[in-house]
């Protein structure tokens, strides 16, 4: 995507205030550096207040003041929340919940992602909003409806049947789906499409490869539901950017890889403090990884739709953003390769859910601690925002994040301690600690420009895939495979090989058998010495230990208790022109910690710089141009050394060069 300016902005919503307000907020927003706004998101009562009657004189209003204040937009479909006067004569758009109970009205986002009349709904709405807004210069890109998937996966009747459809298409006859999916396993076998069930919750442990292929088509559903909406508004604004809000790394019930190949652009919603590992508090290495597989679904730049400006909450209300974090929260998109920082939300709303879901401004909007901080970075970013914008983040790592094998670990978790996406986490942390960029791509994403690829936990393992491992590595590449990889095929099916199946000639080893591991229960690793890498720190295995029989690889660690005591935890294997390290054991962040040094130098990855390990490294790269950005997540000054000299951005161009300090919550941005 081609991008004139840095965006810079807010998430507004001018329908939650009486109008004489909205000029004062336009020369707010524009005294904050703003120049975009989102609107319009959730406003489908305002838009069509009764059936068929359209109201767009309000928006036109907003868009135009706005406007004389040097701001453009961004339009949301309004289809995240129907109103009343569609659910009400239509109940049957409910979504039907994995308990088999239908949703009821009072929230938002309930609505079945296949019911025919709410796609007239949507046609409609969507139709009349795109052929308003197509001609007025001032909307620049278009938001789908808002943050997709967020609940559980609707099993109405409408979505069963189409489901079996599904099936169908896929499996072409009964014969095929029932030797596939292994029915005769306690008589489920099919004679009629029209038997195949949703897996409810309700029946429980359903058969892998059903609910494998049920989640698929869920994730379906809601890629045609917003490719409906794209091609409608392509129809009427062909120049416009279409995009979508999607939330980051914690986010696992679409295939967000297939949901990004749709849209011009990526856009995803941060809010830092109120991430998924909710009893970590603020985890600023999560919302690093969120980035960096968010900018992975297209190998692009992309922005943050909603970037969290105060404290957040509906019931609750979560810690207040301290002085310095937003704007450094702000700084860390762009170091990860954000061309666009939208703020949610401009003024805390007054009325409904998100009382307490706090904006730039506070319920009386006087502007105080948060807007300073705010309009301090938006200074900032209208000195430099464009020497920044295009450049792009650059990685020797590839961390593989697959879809298809976080839902197959949704439908069995192997062990309850495990959990995927904190698997990858555990292994990024370490990494990022470490000062080494790490991108985040799928395993069917060309990988072979990297030098290390870590494939965690690929559970559901494709052939194609697999032989695209074998390549890299053939060619020279650095791989690291961890426990359950290679345990599926794409049915969701156990392979009938020993483990790690498609990839066991590659790891040069054998699974000969494995354990899972109790709460409670660990295992350690001793090193054999003399070691490749001079490991210092004792490691333990927890979760799980694959016992390992080398084929051709060697032993770099034994486990040192249980009956396998003394039987090989981590291997080496040379292959092609490179190697392989097969993990056998799960572990923790630790683990890792102590392995990282050994990846990085069989893969001949250097560090970005050395600095501290809270410190945030990372390169945005611009035609030779080096961009590095330095982010002080602590409390304390920290010191680093620069290895040569630079031009410091923030500081209007100051040289710098040796030691510098920089305070907490602060970040450098060095050229050269
Ligand atoms: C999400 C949504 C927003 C808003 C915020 C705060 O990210 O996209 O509409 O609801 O959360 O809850
Ligand atoms: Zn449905």
């Amino acid at each position: 995507m081609k991008q004139s300016i840095f965006r810079f902005g807010v998430d507004y919503y001018p329908e939650h205030w009486p109008s004489e307000r909205w000029p004062v907020d336009a020369q707010l927003m524009a005294a904050a550096g703003f120049n975009t706004a989102r609107l319009a998101e959730f406003a489908w009562s305002k838009l069509e207040p009764v059936p068929g009657t359209y109201d767009f004189d309000w928006l036109d209003q907003a868009i135009e003041i706005l406007g004389q204040n040097g701001l453009q937009v961004v339009l949301g479909t309004p289809t995240g929340s129907p109103p009343p006067w569609i659910m009400h004569q239509h109940p049957d758009i409910f979504r039907v919940l994995e308990t088999n109970q239908r949703q009821t009205y009072g929230n938002r986002r309930y609505y079945c992602p296949n019911n025919s009349t709410y796609h007239d709904y949507t046609r409609r709405i969507v139709a009349a909003m795109a052929e308003h807004y197509a001609g007025n210069p001032a909307v620049i890109a278009w938001q789908i409806d808002n943050e997709f998937g967020q609940g559980d996966r609707c099993c109405c009747p409408v979505c069963i049947a189409q489901f079996q459809e599904w099936l169908r298409a896929k499996y072409g006859t009964l014969d095929n789906l029932n030797q596939t999916w292994g029915t005769m396993f306690w008589s489920h076998v099919y004679t009629d499409w029209e038997q195949i069930p949703a897996p409810l919750k309700t029946a429980s442990s359903p058969n892998p490869s059903l609910a494998l292929d049920y989640y698929r088509f869920s994730s379906d559903s809601y890629v045609a539901y917003q490719k409906m909406q794209a091609d409608i508004i392509r129809q009427y604004h062909p120049d416009a950017l279409i995009t979508h809000n999607l939330m980051g790394i914690g986010f696992g019930q679409l295939d967000y890889d297939q949901l990004a190949a749709d849209l011009d652009f990526v856009t995803w919603d941060n809010y830092p403090r109120m991430q998924w590992t909710l009893e970590q508090g603020l985890d600023t290495v999560q919302v690093a990884l969120s980035h960096d597989a968010m900018r992975g679904l297209k190998r692009q730049n992309y922005w943050v739709m909603e970037q969290q400006s105060g404290s957040g909450g509906w019931e609750i209300v979560s810690a207040a953003p301290r002085p310095g974090e937003l704007r450094l929260w702000a700084y860390q998109s762009i170091a990860h390769g954000a061309d666009g920082i939208i703020f949610f939300r401009w003024r805390t709303a007054r009325h409904g859910t998100e009382q307490y879901w706090h904006g730039i401004l506070d319920h009386h909007a006087r502007p105080g601690r948060r807007y300073d901080e705010i309009q301090k970075m938006g200074a900032e970013i209208g000195q430099i925002g464009n020497q920044i914008l295009d450049s792009q983040p650059t990685a020797s790592v590839a961390l593989l994040h697959s879809y298809d094998t976080r839902f197959a670990f949704q439908i069995q978790a192997n062990n309850p301690n495990f959990d995927y996406p904190r698997h990858l986490l555990d292994i990024y942390r370490a990494l990022h600690e470490q000062h080494i960029a790490v991108a985040v791509i799928t395993p069917e994403t060309d990988f072979s420009a990297y030098k290390l690829v870590i494939v965690p936990a690929l559970y559901v393992l494709t052939e194609p895939v697999a032989n695209q491992l074998k390549q890299f590595v053939t060619n020279g590449g650095t791989l690291v495979v961890t426990p359950r990889t290679g345990v599926k095929n794409e049915f969701n099916v156990v392979v009938d090989v020993p483990l790690p199946g498609l990839l066991a000639d590659l790891c040069g080893v054998e699974i000969a058998e494995y354990d899972s591991l109790p709460s409670g229960v660990s295992n350690e690793l001793a090193f054999i010495s003399p070691a490749p890498y001079p490991f210092t720190t004792p490691a333990e295995a927890s979760i799980w230990c694959d016992v390992l029989r080398p084929t051709t690889a060697e032993v770099i660690a034994t486990y040192t208790r249980d009956y396998y005591g003394g039987q090989p935890a981590i291997t080496l294997n040379r292959y092609g022109q490179g190697q392989v390290i097969t993990i056998g054991t799960f572990a923790t962040a630790d683990l890792y910690r102590v392995l990282t040094p050994w990846f990085i130098a069989t893969a001949g990855v250097t560090p970005t710089l050395t600095a501290p390990r809270d410190v945030e490294v990372t390169v945005r790269q611009h035609s030779g141009q080096t961009l590095t950005f330095i982010l002080n997540h602590t409390d304390e000054p920290q010191t680093i050394t620069l290895p040569h000299d630079y031009t410091s951005l923030l500081d209007n161009g100051k040289k710098l060069s040796g030691t510098v300090i920089l305070p907490p919550k602060e970040i450098l941005i060095l050229r050269g």
